[in-house]
């Protein structure tokens, strides 16, 4: 199903019971966080909510703002517009079965040309309802000064009923020692100067003042890698940010698809309709046309890196202020009933666990056509995406735990993976507790366990060095002879089949 507008969402979400209307204001700086954290932390992930009138510095905001929007597995498959993440995940699995690839980039490659024949290939509209309302800004000459180290997120100049700068939007301050005023849930469009090949990702921004913003794409990302061609040549890079339209579009911007597949091929897919892509005003990329809100701009890779940060992040906690690229505003345009969608991170579990869950079952049947004895995958909240990752395999080889330890290091965004703990198939790794029983019984600590090094995570704390760690591969299946153990393994404890029926009979009968 493909929705028209994230009020379209918002009002399915409603009629499914899956929304709260917060109609009493919330302020933006820290408020809409606490209510949002604690209903994020309730069992299933809570409701969505929809705050009506958010304040920024006291004054009501002109938009709504929605949170904890895809917060539960329910809300996510709705976001897809599928009965189920697993539904989806299997007919998406079925476009590419017809040729079995040899390898992970074949298997991408074959998934790019199904997804090209299922007509999901965006489409250009003329005009769109993102351009009900247009403010262009004159481009700010660039800047040769270091910038200063802090914003002044206090300056909100005027606020406007429709609104015309960064300041005027319901935009959230998140945790007490945050450094300013963050979007969320943006939507960043960049092309390879290159190839002109595009790329949808979600990258957060800090609110610099009204016409600029911090550009928050870490340096493994695709939008990264475009940057980096920009600052070779001294171009200006040309970025569109968009909020809210089919909310499968910050679904597909967090999605790890392969570097060089249009994200929109994958949007229009789920939703089962092309994307209609409108140009921006004032640079030549596109956007979805029913996008709510749309913030045109550049990069200038002539200028200084700017801080950004503090941010209370996914890890649980604050990561300290790095240097980015600084995004100028040239244009904002938007709905004239434009929705700010936005989420919020922090210790876990938050909405984007379920955002995270929804992308490895989704690209599970991907991930099987090169690992076939791959049963099942889980990211355990408290691994927050890529710490932690629990795989269950159905073994036929000695070392085969390690073939996927080290598979899975090497492909894409699991690079960032710290801990990996193999299982056999019969272990439930969405259960972290019968994973980690196995993990204490089956395992052998120093034969069962493998240290590597690689890229880490930006936002990984604990390393050593930014962005460069260690992983940890264990090796929980039950051991075969050429792996080390020569003993009798034993069998696990079960009940017989027949005792158990005739005791569930018996307790019925109790009842
Ligand atoms: C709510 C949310 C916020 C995110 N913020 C960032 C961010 O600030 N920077 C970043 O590099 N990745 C961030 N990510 C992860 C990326 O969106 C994700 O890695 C995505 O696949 C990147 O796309 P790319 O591979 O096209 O670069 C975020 C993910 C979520 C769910």
């Amino acid at each position: 199903m493909a929705y028209e507008s994230y009020a379209e969402f918002l009002e399915a979400l409603e009629q499914a019971g899956e929304l709260t209307r917060i109609s009493q204001p919330l302020a933006t700086e820290l408020e809409i966080t606490e209510l949002a954290d604690r209903e994020m932390k309730k069992p299933g992930g809570g409701q969505a909510l929809l705050i009506e009138q958010p304040t920024v510095n006291g004054q009501i905001s002109a938009h709504p703002l929605a949170i904890n929007t895809m917060g539960s597995a329910r809300r996510m498959a709705m976001a897809l517009g599928a009965e189920s993440v697993d539904a989806a995940a299997v007919e998406l699995g079925s476009l590419i079965q017809a040729k079995a690839p040899t390898g992970i980039r074949e298997t991408f490659a074959l998934l790019g040309q199904a997804l090209t024949l299922r007509h999901a290939k965006p489409k250009r509209a003329k005009t769109g309802p993102c351009k009900e309302v247009i403010h262009r800004f004159d481009a700010p000459a660039p800047r040769t000064e270091p910038w200063p180290s802090a914003p002044d997120v206090n300056d909100t100049s005027t606020l406007d009923p429709q609104p015309s700068t960064l300041l005027d939007l319901p935009i959230l301050k998140c945790w007490p020692l945050d450094g300013g005023r963050f979007i969320t849930l943006p939507c960043v469009v960049t092309r390879d100067p290159d190839t002109g090949d595009r790329n949808l990702g979600m990258y957060r921004m800090q609110v610099y003042d009204d016409s600029s913003a911090g550009m928050h794409w870490q340096l493994q990302k695709v939008a990264a890698r475009h940057g980096r061609r920009y600052y070779d040549t001294g171009e200006r890079m040309p970025v569109a940010v968009f909020l809210g339209g089919d909310p499968v579009f910050p679904f597909c911007a967090t999605a790890p698809m392969p570097d060089g597949l249009d994200e929109f091929l994958l949007a229009g897919y789920l939703r089962r309709k092309s994307v209609e892509m409108v140009k921006c005003e004032t640079n030549d990329l596109e956007v979805p046309a029913n996008a709510d809100i749309v913030i045109e701009g550049y990069i200038d890779p002539t200028e200084p890196l700017r801080d950004e940060g503090p941010f209370g992040d996914h890890t649980g906690y604050y990561t300290l202020p790095e240097p980015y690229p600084v995004f100028h505003i040239t244009a904002i345009t938007h709905r004239k009933k434009a929705v700010y969608p936005a989420t919020i991170v922090g210790i876990p579990p938050m909405e984007d666990f379920h955002m995270g869950s929804a992308s490895v079952k989704l690209f599970m049947p991907i991930l099987r056509m090169t690992f076939p004895e791959i049963v099942d995958i889980a990211l355990p909240a408290e691994g927050v995406f890529h710490n932690l990752v629990f795989v269950s395999i159905k073994k036929t080889y000695p070392m085969q735990a390690y073939k996927i330890m080290n598979g899975l290091w090497g492909m894409g965004q699991m690079m960032f993976t710290k801990y990996i703990i193999v299982v056999d198939a019969d272990v439930d790794v969405h259960n972290t507790s019968e994973v980690l029983f196995c993990l204490c019984a089956c395992t052998d600590p120093q034969r069962d366990s493998i240290f590597t090094k690689g890229p880490a995570d930006v936002l990984d704390h604990a390393t050593t060095e930014i962005a460069v760690g260690t992983k940890l591969g264990i090796d929980a299946t039950k051991k075969l002879p050429a792996e080390g153990h020569r003993r009798t393994w034993p069998p696990l404890i079960k009940m017989d089949e027949s005792i158990k029926l005739k005791i569930d009979d018996y307790l019925n009968k109790r009842k």
